[in-house]
């Protein structure tokens, strides 16, 4: 039998594979343009690499056919390396126990209890900065979220200091975006990048082993996840986690939670320093709402422009900008068949930037989000934070600590940019500012 396949990009596998090195973005954002809802990369011979380009797609393999897919085998091994079997690649039944352990930690009750180590971390951070001397917003904000999960979470301190941490997640952010840049090579070739991985590696541990001894000598159960994990006993063997998955837990969401708060907050501040109108609405709406004083989470409902800004943000500039999952048993898509083992790719860059969806997709226009436009939009036109079982954990954290953050800082400062070059997207782990955010307050 001969099998129809979706449409493509034209040329071989090299040829596509400078274009996808050149800029990965404009190859994805082509690809989509030119081929439709269902596009067939070609990553080399006897290999099936897939975007989707619809709603109706996103929906049909995030949701309603979640349980045919798994996360792809390069992504299994790319981010199993450094994060282990944490819930960002774990599957099935194990990931099922694993979410229903960590999600209390995340339910609103306990995440406004956060609120106010958030706000005070973030006037900590910000008696860093000088007037009139530039610095780097980006190295700032991850700082300032690596802290913040620490405390909130760990319920700790950053043990090891925030420069270690923030050194060896920058090693696991470098290595996981490196397959977007290249073929990976063999991982027991002892080149010096190898070489520093698995040094960071065996930090991590080191300091996850700290963390844990460090919260037993505290040795309370503080309602945060750092408790509820360890002390967590299965229902029928009454037997705690084994150290690797504590471990693979705790490694995966100091990871999944501080880079994609804090490339959001760049993002924003990006995108307000181009657009100096919107900046003072958003100033304005801060003024009259705190008057001065320090955001609590009762502020946030009133705080409308602020959302509409985030949200507009996360459409432009998707932290999670693409992920990936993989059909476990031959499937059927937009009516062509998927083989079992493929990889497909679901971008949510790709999809906000959609023009059937969205009115003048590359602007930034924040009042697109006005009450009830986004309930108007096809499901899965606009999903930041993923959807179905594996929907962000994390979601309504992220929201109110982007928020608290920046309605902390926004009150009391405003920015400008402290370089001529274009600031551009570099698609890795998650979607960065390729060479920081560099800025000066006004
Ligand atoms: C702006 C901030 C954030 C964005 C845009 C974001 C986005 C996403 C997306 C799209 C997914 C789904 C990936 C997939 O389906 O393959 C995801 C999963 C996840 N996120 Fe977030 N995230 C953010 C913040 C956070 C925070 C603050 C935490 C934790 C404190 C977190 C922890 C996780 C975890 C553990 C998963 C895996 C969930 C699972 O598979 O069960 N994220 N995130």
């Amino acid at each position: 039998m001969t099998i129809k396949h979706p449409p493509g990009p034209a040329g071989n596998f090299y040829q596509q594979l400078q274009e996808l090195r050149a800029d990965f973005l404009a190859y994805l954002m082509n690809a989509a343009d030119e081929h439709g809802d269902l596009v067939r990369l070609n990553p080399g011979p006897g290999t099936y690499l897939y975007l989707v380009n619809h709603p109706d797609l996103v929906r049909q393999i995030l949701v309603t056919h979640a349980s045919q897919y798994h996360k792809s085998a390069m992504t299994q091994k790319m981010v199993g390396r450094f994060l282990g079997n944490g819930l960002i690649v774990n599957e099935d039944e194990s990931h099922k126990k694993q979410r229903k352990l960590a999600q209390p930690a995340f339910h609103k009750q306990r995440v406004d209890a956060y609120a106010q180590s958030m706000v005070e971390l973030t006037q900590q951070q910000m008696q860093t900065w000088q007037p009139n001397t530039p610095f780097d917003f980006e190295a700032s904000m991850n700082a300032l979220t690596m802290k913040i999960v620490a405390r909130t979470l760990f319920g700790t301190g950053v043990v090891g200091g925030t420069q270690k941490v923030g050194e060896i997640m920058e090693v696991f952010a470098d290595a996981i975006s490196g397959q977007f840049r290249a073929l990976p090579l063999p991982q027991w070739l002892p080149i010096p990048r190898h070489l520093r991985q698995r040094a960071a590696v065996a930090q991590m541990d080191e300091l996850i082993d700290e963390m844990v001894t460090d919260w037993r000598t505290k040795g309370q159960d503080n309602g945060d996840l750092m408790s509820m994990l360890l002390l967590a006993r299965d229902e029928e063997s009454g037997e705690g986690m084994t150290r690797q998955q504590l471990r693979d837990e705790l490694v995966s969401i100091y990871f999944a939670g501080h880079e994609t708060v804090a490339k959001l907050l760049s993002w924003v501040i990006f995108l307000l320093t181009q657009q100096s109108k919107i900046a003072e609405q958003v100033q304005a709406e801060l003024h009259q709402v705190l008057d001065g004083r320090m955001p609590t989470t009762a502020d946030l409902p009133q705080l409308t422009k602020l959302d509409q800004v985030v949200k507009e943000t996360l459409r432009l500039y998707p932290s999670a900008w693409v992920f990936d999952r993989s059909p476990v048993v031959d499937v059927e898509l937009a009516g062509y068949h998927i083989p079992v083992g493929a990889t497909i790719y679901v971008s949510p860059y790709v999809s906000h930037r959609d023009k059937r969806f969205f009115d003048r997709p590359d602007e930034f226009m924040p009042e697109r989000f006005a009450a009830g436009w986004e309930q108007k939009l096809p499901k899965y036109a606009y999903y930041p934070f993923g959807g179905g079982p594996r929907i962000c954990i994390g979601q309504s954290f992220a929201e109110m600590e982007a928020k608290l953050i920046l309605a902390t800082i926004l009150s009391q400062t405003s920015f400008e940019l402290a370089t001529t070059d274009p600031i551009l997207p570099e698609p890795g782990a998650t979607l960065r500012p390729q060479n920081g955010l560099p800025v000066k307050i006004k």
